[in-house]
């Protein structure tokens, strides 16, 4: 649970006065569409009820201070002194202060402190949800007129080139421009969005979000992988992304690595399956996401091979338990599971995994709930 008033006092301490202002971003649930946005692809997400805030303020004297109430305390870095590559949480915030910066937007110091709630590591974009706060922070203090998907650019390029982490586009896009109750259907290539209705409630459905609790960092080795080997495939196959693969068969033909063959038969089926639920999620009842749900799972496990027995277990023993459907969300390796289910089944389904891990010998599971809830934006 946020505590806004640790929050604000925490800022008075620093401060000797009250914050400027207090601004939220959330963290994501990707619905499907794993790791088809640095392959130009499509992806559909949509946001958390769980979000990080920063109470923030400008300061004259050129220094940028960061102070998360979870992670630590009061770093003080002068804004001539960021230097891409820095290790550790504040990374996420100055990372901002320095895309900004090398977009050529006039941002000087201040305050930032940070509370959030989104469960770490856990595959629901605990970092972009801290990465967009900031730009939205530092945007209203410093008057900079940047448009939402600009402002989603500027936090990937936090992520990327200060932080070093490959990712796409799908996290700080979804914690900027998701709606409430709607999921964000979003072109990775061409960056054209629609905001899909996805009225769960009133379908009669739930949505479980299961933390396994195995931690998965995007910093390290695999993830860099995957995206190398699907840009090496593309070059192979002579298109500029994946994205591109019309003919998967004769795509497929010209392949002799088979690991290639596999990396690249998910990405262009998840892709048709974003696009089958995207249209889906517009006109039919959502259960019929359910058997897409299957699939990209099945996909990611067996093609991508980004699952591990504990997610796989989460998913089996979801379905087993009358989940409509189920899958691993986000960059994998851990993380969690989404499960769509009928209206009051998903706490007992939840509970029907936490056996099962006990029986496996796993360590024990988080859940709750989730509805789609809206992106970043100014709290008070
Ligand atoms: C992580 C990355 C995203 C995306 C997903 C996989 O969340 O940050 O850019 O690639 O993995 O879909």
């Amino acid at each position: 649970m946020l505590d806004l008033d640790a929050l604000k006092a925490r800022y008075r301490e620093l401060a000797g006065e009250e914050p400027e202002g207090l601004w939220f971003a959330p963290g994501r649930v990707n619905l499907i569409g794993e790791h088809t946005d640095y392959n130009d692809g499509f992806v559909l997400p949509f946001a958390l009820d769980k979000m990080a805030v920063i109470a923030g303020g400008r300061r004259d004297d050129d220094q940028l201070v960061f102070i998360s109430l979870e992670l630590g305390d009061e770093i003080w870095t002068p804004v001539s002194e960021l230097e891409p590559g820095t290790q550790g949480w504040h990374s996420y915030l100055a990372g901002v202060v320095w895309a900004l910066r090398e977009a050529g937007h006039d941002v000087g110091g201040a305050n930032l402190v940070m509370t959030s709630d989104v469960p770490l590591g856990a595959g629901l974009s605990s970092s972009a949800a801290i990465e967009c706060a900031t730009v939205a922070t530092l945007a209203d203090l410093y008057g900079l007129d940047i448009d939402p998907m600009e402002r989603a650019k500027i936090a990937r390029v936090a992520e990327n080139a200060y932080v070093g982490a490959p990712t796409g586009l799908l996290d700080q896009a979804a914690s900027t421009l998701c709606q409430a109750d709607h999921g964000l259907f979003l072109d990775c290539r061409t960056l054209e969005t629609e905001h899909v209705p996805l009225p769960m409630a009133e379908q009669g459905y739930e949505m479980l979000v299961l933390d396994t609790k195995t931690p998965h960092s995007h910093v390290d080795g695999e993830y860099g992988t995957r995206r190398a080997t699907c840009e090496a495939a593309a070059e192979k196959l002579g298109v500029p992304a994946l994205r591109d693969v019309t003919d998967l068969d004769a795509a497929l033909s010209q392949l002799d690595d088979e690991t290639m063959v596999k990396r690249v038969r998910h990405v262009v089926t998840e892709n048709e399956r974003v696009l089958k639920a995207f249209d889906l999620a517009r006109t039919a009842d959502l259960s019929e996401l359910a058997p897409l749900l299957d699939a990209s799972h099945a996909s990611m496990r067996d093609d991508y091979e980004i699952t591990v027995p504990t997610v796989d277990l989460a998913v089996d023993t979801a379905k087993a338990s009358g989940a409509l459907g189920a899958r691993m969300t986000g960059g994998g390796f851990g993380g969690c599971i989404i499960a769509l289910t009928r209206a009051g089944e998903a706490e007992r389904i939840g509970q029907d995994i936490a056996d099962a891990f006990d029986e496996a010998g796993f360590g024990e599971p988080v859940w709750f709930t989730v509805t789609p809830a809206p992106g970043a934006g100014r709290l008070a």
